[in-house]
């Protein structure tokens, strides 16, 4: 039977999720008790990473050790990638050795390309496409400070890209709107994107898009693998700095998100992020249980609480 991957935040259903969620809750209660899980105990995580990573790293790492597993690290010039070996190979060969891979890298392709010549569960630690599993832990935390996110308005502000183009797939699976605003030529092109229109409204201006909004959102002007366009992007994007000013077009009580790494003083002001709306703590934290929820259900599948 072919093994179920998550590639896209869409190849889980409406029900997978709310699985998960009530998952990363009970295990996050578990281990903020300091009491033992250890559903993984004798398996094995592959990482593999093509471009740079904190978060990721850390958290499925720290996460397989805890779930009672071990993780192997794979920075891209440590391999044989980087001397031409074909990713289909890399899937042949750790899939028979490892229960689940988990890969960054750069196109949606190479990952898909992957999965289709593996053996077990592989996991998007992120491409240029997406990045899946920053919105499960993103949702989490909008439940656990706002409860349900079904019904409410995400503001997006900046950079169309991999995190805001899995913020759409979850809107339209999880029943909420999104609110995207970039600068001119930056809009969400409908090939890479999922437009639901039911889900999904644009706004030239970044003021406009925050306006009764229940989270507002931000991510770096320039994603990794785009660096050339750096100097060009920080002009284009000025406009689009989530200050003060701009949070206070959302709703009193909204939430400010941030993947993370931020930019002070470009994508977002330091007032903000570092403000009493924010919290950025607790969304990269819930990286840690997400995945190990995601991690349990990709190897065990649904297990009985
Ligand atoms: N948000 C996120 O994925 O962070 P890293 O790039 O540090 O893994
Ligand atoms: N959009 C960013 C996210 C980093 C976690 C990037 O792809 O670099």
């Amino acid at each position: 039977m072919a093994p179920k991957h998550f590639l896209q935040f869409q190849d889980f259903s409406r029900d997978e999720l709310d699985y998960l969620f009530e998952r990363t809750r009970w295990i996050k209660e578990r281990f903020k008790r300091y009491e033992l899980y250890q559903p993984l105990r004798d398996r094995t995580l592959a990482m593999v990473f093509e471009k740079a990573s904190t978060r990721t790293r850390v958290s499925f790492e720290a996460g397989m050790n805890q779930l009672g597993g071990i993780a192997i690290n794979l920075n891209r010039g440590d391999t044989q990638l980087s001397r031409g070996e074909p990713i289909e190979d890399l899937a042949r060969v750790i899939s028979r050795m490892v229960d689940v891979v988990m890969i960054r890298t750069f196109e949606q392709a190479i990952i898909e390309r992957f999965a289709a010549h593996s053996r077990v569960p592989v996991i998007n630690g992120l491409t240029n496409e997406y990045h899946p599993c920053q919105i499960l832990a993103d949702i989490y935390t909008y439940v656990e400070h706002r409860g349900s996110i079904a019904g409410r308005t995400v503001a997006w502000i900046g950079d169309s890209n991999n995190v805001c183009r899995t913020w759409l797939q979850a809107a339209t699976l999880l029943g909420f709107s999104v609110h995207v605003s970039t600068p001119p030529g930056y809009e969400i092109r409908p090939a890479t994107g999922t437009r639901d229109a039911s889900h999904f409204r644009f706004f030239a201006d970044p003021h406009a898009a925050c306006h009764g909004a229940d989270l507002v959102t931000t991510d770096v002007w320039t994603s990794m693998g785009f660096e050339a366009e750096n100097e060009e992007r920080k002009r284009d994007f000025a406009r689009w700095r989530v200050d003060a000013e701009m949070l206070r077009h959302a709703k009193p009580d909204a939430v400010f998100m941030h993947c993370l790494p931020a930019h002070r003083g470009e994508e977002v002001a330091a007032e903000v992020i570092d403000g009493p709306q924010s919290v950025v703590w607790d969304e990269a934290e819930n990286r840690l249980h997400a995945q190990k929820a995601l991690l349990e259900y990709l190897v065990c599948g649904r297990v009985k609480a």
